[in-house]
C-alpha cells in the first residue's frame, strides 16, 4: 500500500517537475525565438563581437535576457538605473531601450578599462547610447562618487563580492526600488557538493542566496532564465 502510495507520489511530482522546467530544444528555442521581440541589429551585432574580442564573450546578457531587462524596465519605470558589470554595454543598452521618462538614464560600473572602447563604440553605435553613463572603477567605490539613489539595481559584476554588493544596493534604493541579481544559480552549483574550481564565488553566491531568502525586507522571486535571476522589491 505504502508502495503504490509512494509511486504515485512520484509520479505527480514528475509531472509536476516537467511542468516547471520544460527542456528547451533547438527547435523550441527557434520558435521562442519566432514569438518574441526581435533582437535590435545594434545589440546582435554587439552580441557577436563580445564573443570575438573576448574570451567570456557569453557575459553578455544576449536576446532574450535582454528582452526580458527591457520589458522590467518597461514595467518598473525607473528614473535611474544602477549596473554593476557593464562588460561589452549589452545589458546596459537593452535597460536603456526600455526607459519611459525622456530625462530616465542608466549608471553603469565596469572595473576593465580594456573594455571602455569596445564599450564606447557601441553606445555610440545605439539610439540608445546617450542615457547610459559609463563609469570606469570599482563599483564598490564608484557607487559612493555617484548621485543616488536609483529605483533599479542590476547587478552584475564580481560573484564574490554578492552579499556586500546587497548591502551597498539595498541602502542606495528606495523602499518600493527593485534589484535584479544575475548568475544565482551559477550553473547549478548553488547546491550540492562546493566545487573545488570557483568554490569562492560559489560560496558567495551561496551565501548571497540564504541573505536574500532570510531578508524581511523584501520580496523575492527567482526565473530560472539562463544563469538564473533574483527580482528583489525593496518593501521597508
Ligand atoms: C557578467 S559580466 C557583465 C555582463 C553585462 N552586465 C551584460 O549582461 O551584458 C561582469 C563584469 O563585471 C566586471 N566587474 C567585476 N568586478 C567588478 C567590480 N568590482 N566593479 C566593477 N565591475 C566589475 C567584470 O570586469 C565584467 O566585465
Amino acid at each position: 500500500m505504502q508502495e503504490r502510495r509512494r509511486a504515485a507520489h512520484q509520479a505527480i511530482q514528475r509531472e509536476f517537475q516537467v511542468g516547471l522546467s520544460i527542456m528547451i530544444t533547438p527547435e523550441l528555442e527557434e520558435y521562442i525565438e519566432q514569438h518574441i521581440d526581435k533582437e535590435p541589429e545594434v545589440l546582435h551585432e554587439l552580441n557577436r563581437q563580445s564573443h570575438i574580442r573576448f574570451l567570456l564573450g557569453r557575459m553578455a546578457s544576449g536576446h532574450w535576457q535582454g528582452r526580458l531587462l527591457k520589458m522590467f524596465v518597461r514595467m518598473i519605470n525607473p528614473k535611474k538605473i544602477l549596473e554593476l558589470g557593464t562588460f561589452t554595454g549589452y545589458s546596459a543598452l537593452a535597460m536603456a531601450e526600455g526607459l519611459l521618462d525622456k530625462e530616465a538614464y542608466v549608471d553603469t560600473i565596469e572595473i576593465d578599462d580594456e573594455l571602455e572602447p569596445t564599450i564606447r563604440e557601441f553606445l555610440e553605435k545605439s539610439p540608445y547610447g546617450d542615457r547610459v553613463h559609463l563609469h570606469i572603477g570599482k563599483c564598490e567605490e564608484v557607487i559612493e562618487r555617484l548621485q543616488g539613489p536609483w529605483d533599479l539595481v542590476f547587478m552584475d559584476a564580481n560573484k564574490r563580492n554578492y552579499p556586500e554588493y546587497y548591502k551597498i544596493c539595498l541602502e542606495h534604493i528606495p523602499v518600493g526600488g527593485y534589484i535584479i541579481a544575475d548568475n544565482i544559480l551559477w550553473d547549478g552549483k548553488v547546491i550540492g557538493p562546493l566545487p573545488k574550481a570557483d568554490a569562492a564565488q560559489t560560496q558567495a553566491i551561496r551565501d548571497f542566496n540564504d541573505i536574500v531568502a532570510a531578508d524581511p525586507r523584501v520580496e523575492k522571486v527567482i526565473i530560472p532564465l539562463r544563469d538564473g535571476l533574483t527580482i528583489i522589491r525593496k518593501n521597508y
